[in-house]
């Protein structure tokens, strides 16, 4: 007989715990599922009465958790008390790239992940499932399970891993009607009932064949596999869009041809300025890390040189935009339309924007940011955290704005950095009329239509054209 789950606990009430949760809770009526986080300005968002106000913008996401909250999902800074009550407790915490030490600027920093498991040691005083939700480094649960079980306190653990594959601005969506839910445990009889009682979990809304189990080492290595191959997508076409550019090729074509092959499929084939989001690049490195402290150089290397792509085509949009403004930007205003990773989420971690700015801001340009959802203090933060020059310099150089048209008024260029929908409704021909000429357009998304543009009086130039 499986055991039924009736109460969840989450830690880590970000992108992931957040939306993850509040679907578990909608779906699951009968579970009452609380998200913890110690972050108490979070919490405090989470639990706004004015659900447009939660702190992750995801289309359908209020909705989810207007629907939800209150009722058997709730948001609360007593991580201990959550830990206590639940049966399962699902870790969400951030796993970001190690800042120091060992593995600096590659390895996965576990120490988030090895506080939960501390906490939950000293917690529990009866049995637990624990579910590993952050992405990790295979094996972690070895390192989990070893600490849960040397407090002996007589608790029995159980560790799964259930590894998130959603992707923002489409994480309600992915989560609703997910490709696949992958979940890992022990192959022991008491690791396959811990495993059941997730699947019926998910059960509640997912088609069973779309659950799939295996064991904690495959499902924690795959997570990393599923990003560094959708990365390597991006940067392979990125690759070619610098060849097309130069070839007289048009990307987009060359991205239909092979996309309509049933074997490379049409999805992730779009050229653009770079990729970025708090994931690809960590994951990569950190599997780089592991290929490496495996002597494994070849394997290494290959994947290593996803990110050196990435790099490049961030550094190559920048240094295009000055290459054509007569080498030189100093003292010029340039119009970034869009700071978000991509469009439809207000997360920013890793934009291209920050690289493509951050090299602008060393030629002396001026910046004019305009995002639908991002606001000006995390443009601030994003350009800060980089270190390349004083906060102050930073708030000289770069002016945030909430009209797309003042960003634009007098600018020598526009430059598109996410592909938010609106970009394509706007008045081009009032744009054209308030900008300094030439009007350089540098289309990083390969958004707006071109060749309207180009009649209108713009001087564009579109990444892969
Ligand atoms: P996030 O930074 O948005 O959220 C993590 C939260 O955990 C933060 O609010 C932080 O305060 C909290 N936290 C950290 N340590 C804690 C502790 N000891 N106790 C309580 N709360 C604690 O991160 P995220 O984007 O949600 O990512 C979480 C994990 O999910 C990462 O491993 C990431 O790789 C993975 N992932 C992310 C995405 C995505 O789209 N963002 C998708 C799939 C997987
Ligand atoms: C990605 C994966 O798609 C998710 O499956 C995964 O769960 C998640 O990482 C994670 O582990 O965090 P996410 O980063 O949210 O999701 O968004 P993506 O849609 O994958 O886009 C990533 C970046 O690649 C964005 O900057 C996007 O603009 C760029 N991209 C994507 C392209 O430049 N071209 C494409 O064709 C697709």
């Amino acid at each position: 007989m499986n055991k039924k789950i009736t109460k969840i606990c989450c830690i880590g009430a970000g992108y992931v715990g957040g939306p993850t949760m509040a679907v578990i809770a909608q779906k699951c009526p009968h579970i009452k599922v609380t998200v913890v986080d110690l972050n108490e300005a979070r919490i405090a968002a989470w639990n706004d009465p004015n659900t447009e106000n939660i702190p992750v913008y995801e289309p359908g996401l209020s909705e989810v958790v207007a629907e939800a909250r209150g009722r058997n999902l709730f948001f609360s800074t007593e991580v201990d008390k959550a830990i206590d009550e639940a049966e399962m407790i699902f870790i969400s915490v951030n796993t970001p790239t190690k800042t120091y030490g060992t593995g600096k600027g590659m390895a996965a920093d576990l120490k988030y992940i090895e506080l939960c498991a501390r906490q939950i040691a000293r917690v529990a005083k009866d049995d637990k499932i624990v579910v590993e939700k952050s992405t990790l480094p295979v094996r972690t649960a070895e390192a989990v399970k070893n600490i849960l079980q040397n407090t002996g306190n007589g608790v029995n653990y159980q560790i799964l891993s259930n590894p998130e594959f959603l992707a923002e601005g489409t994480a309600v969506e992915d989560l609703h009607a997910p490709d696949r839910v992958l979940i890992g445990g022990d192959t022991t009889p008491e690791g396959q009932e811990a495993l059941n009682a997730l699947v019926e979990v998910y059960a509640n809304w997912v088609p069973r064949e779309r659950i799939l189990t295996t064991n904690l080492w495959s499902s924690e290595l795959s997570k990393l596999t599923a990003n560094a191959f959708l990365a390597q997508r991006v940067s392979s076409i990125n690759a070619l869009s610098e060849l097309c550019e130069r070839t007289g090729a048009d990307v987009t074509e060359v991205a239909r041809s092979i996309g309509t092959d049933s074997r490379i499929g049409p999805k992730f084939l779009k050229a653009s300025v770079g990729f970025g989001g708090s994931c690809f690049q960590k994951d990569i490195l950190n599997l780089v890390y592991i290929a490496r402290s495996y002597g494994l150089k070849e394997v290494a290397d290959y994947w290593e040189q996803v990110i050196i792509m990435n790099d490049h085509q961030k550094s190559r949009f920048a240094n295009n935009i000055v290459k054509t403004l007569y080498n030189t930007v100093s003292g010029k205003k340039i119009a970034f339309l869009g700071w978000a990773f991509k469009k439809d989420t207000n997360d920013t971690r890793e934009s291209a924007a920050i690289y493509v700015a951050d090299a602008l801001l060393n030629e002396e340009a001026g910046i004019a940011v305009y995002d639908p959802k991002v606001p000006e203090s995390q443009v601030f933060f994003d350009l800060d955290y980089l270190g390349t020059r004083s906060a102050d310099k930073n708030k000289q150089l770069v002016t945030n704005y909430t009209d797309p048209y003042e960003a634009c008024k007098d600018a020598h260029a526009i430059a598109i950095l996410t592909e938010w929908d609106e970009f394509k409704t706007y008045d081009w021909q009032r744009i054209f009329d308030n900008m300094k000429k030439p009007a350089f357009l540098f289309d990083g998304r390969s958004i707006v239509d071109s060749a309207a543009l180009t009649d209108i009086g713009f001087k564009v130039y579109t990444i892969g054209k």
